[in-house]
C-alpha cells in the first residue's frame, strides 16, 4: 500500500480543487495499491493530525467547484519553528504524522509562504513534491501559478462594469485589485478591462504624474478615467522611505482603509473631481476556475503524480515555456518573482497609452 498525503495551504483559489484532482486520477490510474490522505485546512491538519482517508469519489465532480475540499488555513512560516500555545513543536509535530501515517510523499498546494514550510519538511527529510498555487502569480521558478487566470477574469469582470458606469457619470474611478506586494492580477486586469492608469508596487508613481493623465484625458474630451491599482501600490516618496519610516509616516497621518482610498484623497484634492472606489477583495479569489486554469491546472496535477512515481521528491511542478517541468523547491522557496518594470508588456501597455505613473 502506497500512502500519499496532500493538504492545501494559505489563501484559497479558484483551482485548488481541479489541481487536487489531477494529482488523484493520475495517481489512481497509476497503482492499484494507492490511498490518498488528505490533510485538513493546510498545514493545520498535518500539524495536529486532523485528516481523513480520502476515497476515489471525493475527488470527482470537483473540476469546476471553487475553493478546497480539504480547507485551508494561514500557518505563516516565520511562526513554524515556535511552539503552540500548548508548548507543541509544530515541525516536529508534522514530521511525527508524516512518519505514523507511514507517508510515502505529502503533496503541498500553496503560495509563497507555504513553499517556503514544503522547504522546510524537505530540509527535515520528508519527501515532497509541491504546486504552485495562488492568484498573486508571485512564485518563482513558475511562469504561472494555477488561479491566477481565472481571479484574472473576476478583477477583468469588475473593471467592465465599471467602465458602462464610468461613462455615464464622467467621474474618477479607482478598482483596487488584490496581488499582495506584486501587480501582476492589476496589470493583467488593467490591460484586460481598458483601464486608463495601472500603478503597481513594482513601478513607484508620482501623484502629480497620475493627475496630468487623468487631466490630460479630461482636456481630449474623455469625461471618465479608470485606475487599475495593486493593492501593494505605493508612491515615490514612500517607496523611497525605510520600512520603520514609512511606519512613522503612516502613524502620524490620515488613516485609510487601503491605497485605493489614500489615492482617491489625493486625486479629489488636486483635480476637484469626483472620485468612486471599488474593491472586489474576496471575489477574486471566489467562484469557478477559468478553463485554462482548468486546463493548467490538471497539467500540473498529472506531473505530480509522474513525480511520484520516479521517487522523484523535493521539486515544485511549474510551467514555463507551455511546458510543465520540475524546479528543486531549494531554488525557490522564499523568492517573488515580481513585474520587471523594463519588461515587453509594460512597453506594450505604455505604447497604447495607459499611464503607469511613472513619467
Ligand atoms: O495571496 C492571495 C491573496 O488574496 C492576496 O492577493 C491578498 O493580499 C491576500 O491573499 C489576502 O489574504 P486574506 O485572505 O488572508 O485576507
Amino acid at each position: 500500500m502506497r500512502r500519499i498525503g496532500i493538504l492545501t495551504s494559505g489563501g484559497d483559489c479558484q483551482s485548488l480543487n481541479a489541481t487536487m484532482r489531477g494529482v488523484a486520477k493520475s495517481l489512481y490510474k497509476m497503482f492499484d495499491d494507492i490511498e490518498i490522505v488528505g490533510f485538513e485546512d493546510g498545514y493545520k491538519g498535518l500539524i495536529y493530525a486532523d485528516y481523513r482517508i480520502m476515497k476515489q469519489s471525493d475527488f470527482s465532480g470537483i473540476l469546476t467547484r471553487g475553493g478546497t475540499i480539504l480547507g485551508t488555513s494561514r500557518q505563516p512560516f516565520k511562526l513554524m519553528r515556535t511552539p503552540d500555545e500548548n508548548g507543541l513543536d509544530k515541525v516536529e509535530a508534522m514530521k511525527h504524522t508524516y512518519y505514523k501515517l507511514k507517508l510515502e510523499c505529502l503533496v503541498i498546494l500553496g503560495g509563497n509562504g507555504s513553499q517556503k514550510t514544503a522547504n522546510l519538511l524537505r530540509e527535515e527529510g520528508l519527501n515532497i513534491v509541491s504546486l504552485p498555487k495562488t492568484i498573486d502569480n508571485d512564485l518563482w521558478g513558475s511562469d504561472l501559478t494555477f488561479g491566477f487566470h481565472s481571479a484574472v477574469d473576476v478583477a477583468t469582470n469588475a473593471i467592465d462594469c465599471i467602465h458602462t458606469t464610468a461613462a455615464s457619470h464622467g467621474r474618477v474611478f479607482i478598482v483596487e485589485i488584490m496581488g499582495h506586494k506584486v501587480g501582476w492580477l492589476a496589470l493583467y486586469a488593467g490591460i484586460a478591462g481598458g483601464a486608463d492608469i495601472i500603478l503597481l508596487p513594482e513601478i513607484p508613481y508620482d501623484i502629480d504624474v497620475v493627475v496630468n493623465a487623468i487631466r490630460t484625458r479630461s482636456k481630449n474630451g474623455k469625461n471618465f478615467t479608470i485606475l487599475a491599482v495593486a493593492e501593494g501600490a505605493i508612491s515615490k516618496e514612500d517607496a523611497a522611505l525605510s520600512k520603520k519610516e514609512l511606519k512613522e509616516k503612516k502613524k502620524n497621518g490620515p488613516v485609510y482603509p487601503s491605497v485605493a482610498y489614500e489615492l482617491g484623497a489625493q486625486i479629489s484634492e488636486k483635480t476637484g473631481q469626483e472620485i468612486r472606489v471599488t474593491v472586489p477583495g474576496h471575489m477574486q479569489r471566489g467562484g469557478e476556475p477559468s478553463p485554462y486554469d482548468r486546463v493548467i491546472a490538471t497539467r500540473l496535477g498529472a506531473e505530480a503524480a509522474e513525480l511520484i512515481r520516479r521517487g522523484e521528491y523535493g521539486y515544485m511542478v511549474a510551467l514555463n515555456n507551455d511546458k510543465i517541468e520540475k524546479i528543486p523547491l531549494a531554488d525557490i522557496a522564499g523568492k517573488l518573482k515580481m513585474v520587471d518594470p523594463q519588461s515587453d508588456i509594460i512597453r506594450e501597455a505604455k505604447s497604447v497609452g495607459i499611464s503607469f505613473g511613472d513619467n
